[in-house]
């Protein structure tokens, strides 16, 4: 079994029925939702909202119920993969291009379970490209802006406009583009998270700071648990 499908399969103890779900997005998602579809098709009743239209597509594919989150503004639980995770449970998210639904949803949950293999524990957020959602309009004056701030935060400072295979930009379900912004090494992720929502054309970044509570994590023969060190 891959430590990725570990992770997800392990993360199912943590649904109880009735329970209101947030469902991330990404490969590791991917696996969990397709494990919680095996159970509500053997009778599990739950309420989902999904961080994604792929997951959403996934999920009701396979008879899982998910509204929105208008229907739904409060939910018990979201189970949703990471790209980079600290010992204190910062995160890196967003990889997948999903990071303002992903944190929407996390944010209006009452806990945070983080679910990934052992490649991205790291003891300092910053090696896997930061992704920043930004809006399309003035995005000249908002890549200066961006620079700017990587001058400060950060020991490198390369950053491109996510693009598609095909050469064409990288669009969310939001309608906005993806800039990934290498740092190499984050010092501080709180300062660095507010000088970028100073920026007037940033929508969302990937940092998830006090977010997560618990993060399960697959390893080539084992599952373990890291629960969060801050409130
Ligand atoms: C999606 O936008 C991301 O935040 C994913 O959760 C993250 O990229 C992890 O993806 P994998 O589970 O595919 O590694």
């Amino acid at each position: 079994m891959s430590p990725k499908q570990r992770a997800a399969n392990a993360a199912l103890a943590y649904v109880t029925p009735g329970m209101r779900l947030g469902l991330g997005t990404g490969s590791t998602a991917a696996l969990f939702v397709e494990a919680l579809g095996a159970r509500v098709q053997e009778g599990l009743k739950l309420r989902c909202v999904a961080t994604s239209r792929a997951t959403h597509a996934q999920a009701t594919a396979l008879g899982i119920d998910v509204t929105t989150l208008d229907e739904l503004p409060e939910l018990d639980l979201t189970i949703d993969g990471a790209d980079e995770i600290d010992p204190a449970l910062q995160l890196i998210k967003g990889g997948g291009g999903a990071l303002l639904r992903e944190k929407i949803v996390a944010a209006a949950s009452h806990a945070m379970l983080v679910i990934s293999d052992d490649s991205k524990l790291v003891s300092r957020l910053g090696r896997f490209p930061l992704p920043v959602e930004v809006n399309v309009f003035g995005l000249g004056a908002t890549l200066k802006r961006l620079e700017s701030v990587m001058t400060r935060h950060g020991a490198h400072k390369s950053m491109g406009l996510r693009r598609n295979a095909d050469g064409s930009n990288f669009v969310t379900d939001g309608g906005h583009l993806i800039v990934d912004c290498a740092f190499g090494a984050i010092a501080d992720a709180g300062a660095l998270s507010e000088d970028l929502f100073a920026i007037p054309g940033v929508v969302e970044h990937g940092l998830f700071l006090g977010l997560a509570k618990r993060a399960l994590i697959g390893h080539a023969d084992r599952t373990s648990e890291i629960l969060a060190t801050v409130a």
